[in-house]
């Protein structure tokens, strides 16, 4: 599975970039409008571009197809690693189609049930994205999402990436993985509390203490 960060913070994507931990960065609007701060949006995509070696997703905001096609056009020219992000619209799939006929990869996002992910995956989008933790919000089980979406995919053999987006906790992240979500977009706090579990805390604290108590009898007894 492969893991993509998903903010617009450039700190922390340097990090996990560095860390060796991610293959890709998601970003949308809202992150967007949280991180850019001053600077033009398009010179933050192009410096998250820069910093990571993968795909990096970044979204139109025009919902009429020639509006989300020609935003979709400028949004790939600024670096080769740009994904597009088009709404599960009717507009978005005739975008979607013409960005693919161009040659330029798009990532279906806002996706809330398997047959939007079939559509999207119709229309030719390398990825498509079920937001997860928003569906749980409204009781919803996502996982049905995953889980009749991979069985669909792998029915008809399509290559679209499922990228399971909007990732709240570990646990979504796991049972994605085992539902064979091919990607997993989360904020970083998420990310970091998949490097942790109390009992690796708690044995690494017993194995450092263990050997000080050897290393203190071995002087002793020197
Ligand atoms: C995915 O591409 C979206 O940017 C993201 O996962 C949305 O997550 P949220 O529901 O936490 O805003």
């Amino acid at each position: 599975m492969k893991f993509f960060l998903d903010t617009a913070n450039l700190a922390d994507i340097r990090w996990a970039t560095q860390a060796g931990l991610i293959d890709g960065i998601t970003t949308n609007p809202t992150t967007l409008a949280k991180f850019a701060g001053d600077v033009d949006p398009q010179d933050v995509l192009k410096e998250i571009c820069s910093l990571v070696d993968g795909p990096v997703s970044a979204e139109v905001v025009a919902v009429d197809a020639a509006g989300m096609y020609t935003e979709g056009r400028e949004l790939a020219h600024l670096a080769d690693n740009i994904v597009v992000k088009i709404p599960m619209l009717e507009e978005g799939m005739t975008a979607v189609r013409r960005l693919v006929a161009d040659g330029i990869k798009v990532n279906v996002t806002l996706a809330f049930s398997s047959v939007q992910c079939l559509i999207a995956a119709k229309a030719g989008a390398t990825y498509v994205s079920p937001f997860l933790g928003r569906l749980d919000d409204v009781g919803h089980d996502s996982m049905d999402v995953i889980r009749e979406t991979r069985t669909i995919f792998d029915n008809y053999g399509y290559e679209t990436e499922i990228l399971a987006a909007s990732i709240r906790h570990p646990r979504h992240v796991a049972e994605a993985a085992m539902l064979g979500a091919d990607v997993a977009t989360m904020p970083t706090e998420v990310l970091k509390k998949l490097l942790l579990h109390p009992l690796t805390d708690r044995g690494l604290d017993q194995f450092l203490n263990d050997w000080s108590k050897l290393a203190a009898r071995s002087k002793v007894g020197a």
